[in-house]
C-alpha cells in the first residue's frame, strides 16, 4: 500500500479539526514537536524559543527524545489519531507529503509570510518544492545537515600515532588498528538503527559513488540494490563496524559523541549535528577536532534538511504564532545562530554563497562550498538514513536488515543484499 494511503488510513478515524488549543494567552500558544533534545541541540532550538517569546507568544515545548526522531513520529502520529496535533512539527523530506495529502496540514497559514519574505527566490527550487503541497507551502526549512561527515580527535590520533585524517577506506583501518592498539575505542557509535544506517548510506557512497548510490538509495532499482557494488558496500560496512564501540549498543549518538570529545575514542561517523556537542564544550573546529568527509566521499554530499511544518489549528493566536516562528526561521540572524549551534548551514541562497561574511567556522564553509559545488554535478544526494529519500515504510526496511546485518556475526554480505531488495519490494 501507499505510504500516503496508509498514514490517511490510519488517520481517517478522527476528525481533522483539532481540538481547540489554549486560547487564553494574549498573543496566542504554539506548541512544536522536536527532537532536538542533546545538550547541544537544545541550546539550538533555545534560540528560537527566546526570538519567538520575545515577540510575545507562548512556546509549548514538544521535545521527544530519541536521535533521528522515530519516537518522535510515533508520537505525532498518536496524537493525530486523538485529533490532538501540535500547531508546529519537525517533518522531513517525502514524508511532508504524505502528512499533507491527509489534510491535517494548513495550506493557507504561510501563505502571506512566504510571499512577502520571498521564499522563493530565498529558497532553492528543489528545498522549496519539498515544502510545498500543491504548490502551497506547509513547512519551513530550518537548515541543511551533511551526513557523510567523519569526526576526529586529533589529540587522539597523535597519541596513536596516526599524522593524517583518513581519506580512504584503506586509510581509515589503518588509523582504526592504530587507535585500538593504543588502547582507544576506534569508532565511537550507538547502535541504533538510525545510527547504524547513517554509517551504512556513507560506507554506500563512499563505495559506490553518488551514482551508485542515487540508484540504489533513492530510485530503489533491484538492481544497484542486488548487484556487485552493494555487495562490496557491505562487505565494507562490516569492517568498519568491526571497529565500532563494543559498548555501544543502542547509546545515544551524543553520548557517542562525548566518546571522542574527552578523548576515549578517535573518531565518530556521523551528521554535522555531532558539531554542536562539540560547540557546547567550547572546542574549536580546525584545532580540538576535525571534520573530514567519510573516506572516498569528499565529491558527494548526503543532504538533511530540517523542516517544521505546520499543522490547522483553529484559534487565531496559533496561527499567528506559526507564522512568527516561520518568519523567524528563514530571518538571516536566526539561520546564523541556529546553525552555529546547531552544526547545520544555512537554507538561505544568499548565506550559502557568502558563509565567510557571517562568520561560519571551516567545517560550514567546507559543507557550503561542496553543498553548492556538489548540486551541479549530481554529487548531492538526499539522506536515506534521515527521511530525505524514501518514505518511512521503505526507511524501515533499509533500518531493519542493515541492523541486523551489522549484529549477525554470520551473516553474509550477498545475501543481506538480497534481502534489501526484498524487504524493500514489500514496503513499497
Ligand atoms: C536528524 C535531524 C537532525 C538531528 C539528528 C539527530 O534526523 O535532522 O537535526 O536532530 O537527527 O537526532
Amino acid at each position: 500500500m501507499n505510504a500516503a494511503l496508509r498514514l490517511a488510513g490510519a488517520l481517517s478515524l478522527v476528525s481533522l479539526f483539532p481540538l481547540n488549543a489554549l486560547a487564553a494567552d494574549a498573543k496566542g500558544t504554539v506548541e512544536v514537536v522536536h527532537w532536538w533534545t542533546s545538550g547541544g541541540e537544545k541550546a539550538a532550538v533555545d534560540v528560537l524559543k527566546a526570538q519567538v517569546e520575545k515577540d510575545g507568544f507562548i512556546w509549548k515545548d514538544g521535545a521527544v527524545a530519541g536521535g533521528g526522531g522515530a519516537t518522535a513520529m510515533t508520537v505525532l502520529k498518536s496524537r493525530a489519531v486523538a485529533g490532538n496535533p501540535p500547531g508546529v512539527a519537525q517533518i522531513k523530506g517525502p514524508d511532508i507529503q504524505d502528512w499533507a495529502a491527509t489534510g491535517l496540514l494548513d495550506t493557507d497559514v504561510l501563505k502571506d509570510v512566504a510571499k512577502e519574505e520571498k521564499w522563493d527566490s530565498l529558497l532553492d527550487k528543489k528545498v522549496a518544492d519539498t515544502m510545498k503541497y500543491e504548490g502551497d507551502y506547509v513547512a519551513v526549512p530550518v537548515n541543511i545537515h551533511r551526513i557523510n561527515w567523519l569526526w576526529i580527535n586529533p589529540e587522539v590520533f597523535k597519541k596513536a600515532g596516526i599524522d593524517q585524517p583518513p581519506t580512504t577506506l584503506e586509510q581509515f583501518y589503518a588509523a582504526a588498528d592504530k587507535l585500538k592498539a593504543a588502547g582507544f575505542i576506534p569508532l565511537a557509535h550507538g547502535g541504533q538503527p538510525w545510527q547504524d544506517s547513517t554509517v551504512f548510506e556513507s560506507v554506500v557512497l563512499s563505495v559506490m559513488g553518488a551514482e551508485g548510490y542515487k540508484k540504489a538509495l533513492v530510485d530503489l532499482d533491484k538492481g544497484a540494490l542486488t548487484g556487485p557494488e552493494m555487495v562490496k558496500a557491505l562487505t565494507e560496512l562490516k569492517k568498519v563496524a568491526s571497529y565500532m564501540d563494543p559498548d555501544g549498543k543502542g547509546q545515544d549518538w551524543n553520548l557517542e559523541a562525548a566518546k571522542v570529545i574527552n578523548g576515549k575514542a578517535g573518531m565518530q561517523i556521523m551528521g554535522d549535528w555531532a558539531k554542536s556537542e562539540w560547540t557546547l564544550a567550547n572546542k574549536v573546529a580546525g584545532k580540538d577536532y576535525q571534520c573530514v568527509p567519510f573516506p572516498g566521499t569528499a565529491q558527494g554530499f548526503l543532504y538533511n534538511i530540517d523542516s517544521l511544518v505546520v499543522f490547522k489549528q483553529n484559534d487565531k493566536g496559533t496561527a499567528a504564532g506559526q507564522q512568527d516562528i516561520a518568519r523567524k526561521v528563514l530571518g538571516q540572524d536566526f539561520q546564523k545562530v541556529f546553525s552555529t549551534n546547531k552544526g547545520s548551514i544555512p537554507v538561505r541562497n544568499d548565506m550559502l554563497a557568502d558563509m565567510g561574511k557571517y562568520g561560519f567556522d571551516a567545517c560550514a564553509q567546507t559543507s557550503a562550498k561542496d553543498f553548492l559545488a556538489d548540486a551541479k554535478t549530481g554529487g548531492l544526494q538526499p539522506s536515506m538514513a534521515h527521511n530525505m529519500a524514501t518514505t518511512l515504510a521503505v526507511q524501515g526496511a533499509f533500518f531493519d536488515v542493515v541492523t541486523n546485518y551489522i549484529n549477525d556475526p554470520k551473516a553474509d554480505p550477498a545475501d543481506a543484499a538480497k534481502k534489501l531488495a526484498a524487504a524493500i519490494t514489500a514496503a513499497k
